[in-house]
């Protein structure tokens, strides 16, 4: 070694110290040189120490500190002292004392970084990704992978505590695309042969239940090509988990049981038990989204009742085409003006809504274009339903049920903002979201999908209906929601193969691609499968809302892009014709 070891990491020195010898070692994060005297901030993960050069103290250390530049990598040794008052500082742990530098090597010189190694910097993303090297010697960053680490470390005690076994699954498997679409991998050894990246260990989990593992954990990545956003990458990982013998309760004790560990070492808050529980249908009408976001009120009100004998031929149309009539009160916003109201018809049509009906609530009764169209008796039950009072404003949506309600859940979000309802130190709200629907319909290929997976069962008292009535079989599946943001979801399987058989035809997946594609797993249940169940959690979106974050890139050491791109390293990138041979392909 051609430094001294260090003797103390930047961020523990203390008045304790005093006269101590001690080496340091670090990166420049400041200087100041004042010339007969030169103060450098050293950094490291653990903090900040200030060390001081002065030719009374080392004539050659204080010639070679005239070079210093920010970032520069240096060892310094020297004795620890009081600070002088004028530069004590209580903000910092290590602010009442500095060191007095007797010797100084620097390691390693460094370019002008692209931008400040500090909390706060206004370089665009793209910049910060491109030197994430830097952009993660940031100490606000780094809190963040410490947070991490330790959110890691709390799962993996609380779960071997409870009797889970972690397992690792395959990265190289079977291509089954249901959901999103698949990362392949060309086989070199099976010439047209494709491995898949998997989207989640759903197959092999449930495997691990056949073979009697009873409860199973693991930390895993997932891989899924489909289109990227805020909380959303192409890899990510999940807190996988699965149990045998159990039902919903169990996987809600378990998960609770987690959340409440995390609640108490990250936030230092209790998180009290049960977490409160919506249907999926309950939240859609009062929320207008599955994961609705309880940090602050204003639920939307489902009036196909105050409208039922309505002579208003848009509202009509809808009711006797299972439409819904949903509405919304926005407290206090009875002066929005013409101009802003218009704005607000244009976020919903954007949207998709056919337009939006306006209410103003005024001492002398409602007022609103389509005032001609309701009775007195709809005016008054308009008003009785939303609970509306003088100065405020009526919002209405109608349309087809999950649309327009979910188009009213994007608006009382808005609202929400506008309004300011969210404050930054609200109370974090969890719920569960229960009994999903089975099957999703899609308009686009005129089929259903399952709304989870194919592997999730039916509520057992709706199995006839899968066959009359695919669109409203319930499912036996949950989501975990923290403010707004779906962290986890789950469900009971299917654990017996004629009932997979059963989901495989009513999703339209034929005998013949059924066994092609999940032969393995329809063959594992006929050896003796235990009824089972589980949960997985989006790890980076929960380490991002427990971190404070709204993106999940600051809470991965190294995310792509919103175009999955990784600008440090350039990847994707083109391969050698070698390789393309080798792997059999061919780019057209
Ligand atoms: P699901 O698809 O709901 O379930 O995924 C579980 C959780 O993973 C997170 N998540 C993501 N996070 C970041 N980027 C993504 N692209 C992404 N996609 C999903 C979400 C989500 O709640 N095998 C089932 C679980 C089960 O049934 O046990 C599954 O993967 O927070």
């Amino acid at each position: 070694m051609l430094f001294k070891r260090r003797t103390h990491t930047c961020g523990e020195l203390r008045k304790s110290n005093i006269g101590e010898v001690v080496v340091l070692n670090g990166w420049v994060d400041t200087r100041r040189d004042l010339g007969g005297l030169i103060f450098i901030d050293l950094r490291d993960r653990y903090g900040i120490t200030q060390v001081v050069f002065e030719p009374s103290f080392d004539k050659e250390a204080h010639r070679l500190a005239g070079k210093l530049r920010n970032e520069f990598v240096i060892s310094v040794e020297g004795t620890v002292r009081k600070r002088p008052p004028e530069t004590d500082n209580s903000k910092i742990p290590t602010g009442h004392i500095d060191v007095m530098v007797k010797k100084l090597v620097i390691l390693n010189e460094a370019q002008t970084t692209p931008f400040p190694i500090s909390d706060e910097v206004n370089a665009s993303e793209d910049l910060r990704l491109k030197y994430r090297y830097l952009d993660l010697r940031r100490p606000s960053i780094q809190k963040n992978f410490i947070l991490r680490h330790k959110m890691y470390q709390l799962t993996r005690e609380y779960f071997d505590k409870n009797g889970f076994v972690e397992v690792e699954t395959p990265v190289l498997m079977k291509s089954t695309p249901e959901g999103a679409r698949d990362y392949l991998v060309p086989s070199r050894i099976h010439k047209g042969k494709f491995y898949a990246l998997p989207q989640s260990p759903q197959t092999y989990k449930q495997i691990l239940m056949v073979a009697g593992f009873d409860r199973y954990f693991q930390i895993v990545k997932c891989f899924r090509d489909e289109d990227l956003r805020a909380d959303r990458q192409p890899e990510f990982t999940q807190i996988d988990v699965e149990m045998s013998f159990i039902d919903r309760e169990d996987i809600f004790l378990a998960t609770e049981g987690l959340m409440k560990v995390l609640y108490k070492e990250i936030w230092n808050k209790e998180l009290h038990l049960p977490i409160p529980r919506l249907s999926f249908d309950e939240a859609m009408e009062k929320y207008g989204s599955d994961k609705p976001d309880l940090r602050f009120n204003l639920e939307m009100k489902t009036l196909n009742d105050v409208f039922a004998k309505t002579t208003f031929k848009v509202f009509q149309d809808q009711l006797n085409n299972k439409g819904i009539i949903t509405g919304l009160l926005s407290p206090g916003c009875g002066d929005y003006t013409r101009n802003q109201l218009d704005v607000l018809t244009d976020f919903v049509k954007k949207l998709g809504a056919a337009g939006l009906i306006w209410i103003r609530v005024k001492a002398e009764g409602l007022e609103a274009p389509v005032m001609k169209f309701f009775t007195e008796e709809e005016k008054e039950n308009l008003v009785k339903a939303v609970g509306a009072k003088q100065g405020d404003l009526i919002f209405i949506i109608t349309g087809q049920r999950l649309k327009a309600l979910s188009i009213m859940g994007t608006l009382r979000l808005e609202m929400a903002r506008r309004l300011d309802l969210i404050k930054s130190n609200a109370e974090p709200a969890l719920l569960w979201v229960t009994d999903f629907p089975l099957f999703e319909w899609d308009e686009q290929t005129k089929r259903f999908y399952a709304m989870h997976h194919p592997f999730t069962s039916p509520r057992l008292e709706d199995v006839e209906l899968m066959e009359t009535d695919p669109a409203n079989v319930k499912a036996r599946a949950y989501d975990l929601v923290l403010n707004g943001n779906e962290i986890a979801g789950g469900s009971i399987r299917i654990h017996n193969s004629e009932l997979q058989a059963k989901m495989f035809k009513a999703l339209g997946i034929s005998k013949e691609e059924a066994e092609h594609k999940f032969g393995f797993l329809m063959n594992a249940l006929k050896y003796g499968a235990p009824p089972h169940g589980g949960i997985a959690f989006g790890f980076d979106r929960m380490v991002m809302l427990f971190a404070g974050e709204n993106s999940i890139r600051d809470v991965i050491a190294f995310p792509k892009t919103a175009s999955a791109v990784s600008l440090m390293d350039d990847c994707p990138s083109e391969v050698s014709e070698e390789q393309l041979k080798e792997l059999h392909l061919k780019i057209r």
